[in-house]
């Protein structure tokens, strides 16, 4: 049987090195709070919010924002951009499979690359409307498997272990099938938009070794392969060098994305 608290366990690990990625995701984080339509005086729920770069955007609109996160030191320094920001944003421990909020509190559920990485996709999204007003917008920002991130998941899952029985694939949330089976009946207005940011670096390697220290999965799989097997090693990074070399212009990687927005009935 599936050991999802060691999965959840080893995710905590893998994610508490992403705040050097933040300047990065805090690019993409104003689009997906105007794509979702936050206003001065709405309830925000950022969920897999990690160091809080959607939920700062949205109370820098005068958004009222509570945010929670699976990894213990992003918290951490979401409270910090929080503070240094001036915001008194509501940041807790949790993890979007069982959020700790009551029914129908929010009046937006948003999440930026957040949680299409909870192994099990059908509690991640019924936790999030559940705890959606009536009429309230979900809204989130997905990597599709098509592009870079995508397409770097892919390779990565192709270097590392075969993922454990009944754990979603996180890129299946970038199909917009997917995610119109998974929303449901539940969710009208079902709409999409593909948007993209720049990731500054001299050339692919130099993105790549950024990927291997501060993206988990990417870490994990180097750190397997340098024990087990160099060979394959030096095969996966000049894979991931070709791969971020068909995006790689002006000095800067291109990372393009999907944005779903839906309100609950
Ligand atoms: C790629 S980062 C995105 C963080 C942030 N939203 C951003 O845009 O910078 C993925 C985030 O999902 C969080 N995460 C992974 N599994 C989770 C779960 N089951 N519940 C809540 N958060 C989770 C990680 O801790 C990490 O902060």
């Amino acid at each position: 049987m599936t050991d999802f608290a060691a999965i959840k366990e080893n995710a905590r690990k893998m994610w508490s090195t992403f705040a050097a990625f933040e300047t990065v995701t805090g690019l993409a984080a104003p689009e997906l709070v105007k794509f979702a339509g936050v206003q001065k005086g709405d309830h925000v729920l950022d969920v897999g919010c990690g160091t809080g770069v959607v939920a700062v955007t949205a109370a820098q609109l005068g958004a009222r924002v509570t945010a929670s996160d699976l990894t213990p030191e992003l918290v951490t320094r979401a409270r910090e951009n929080s503070a240094i920001s001036g915001f008194d944003i509501d940041f807790q421990i949790a993890d979007v499979e069982q959020l700790p909020y009551e029914n129908d509190k929010f009046d937006f559920v948003l999440s930026q690359f957040g949680h299409m990485f909870a192994p099990r996709a059908e509690l991640a999204v019924a936790e999030m409307l559940r705890v959606l007003k009536p009429g309230g917008v979900i809204a989130f920002s997905t990597w599709p498997p098509e592009l870079l991130t995508g397409r770097l998941f892919i390779l990565t899952g192709k270097y590392g272990s075969p993922p454990p029985a009944g754990v979603s694939s996180p890129v299946d949330w970038g199909k917009v099938e997917v995610i119109r089976e998974r929303l449901g009946e539940k969710v009208k207005h079902i709409s999409f938009h593909r948007a993209q940011y720049g990731n500054p670096a001299m050339s692919p390697s130099h993105m790549r070794i950024l990927l291997e220290k501060y993206i988990g999965p990417v870490t994990a799989v180097v750190k397997r392969l340098e024990e087990d097997n160099p060979d394959k090693l030096t095969l996966f990074r000049s894979e991931v060098d070709v791969l971020l070399g068909e995006y790689f212009e002006n000095n800067t990687v291109i990372q393009s994305y999907l944005m779903t927005r839906g309100i609950k009935l």
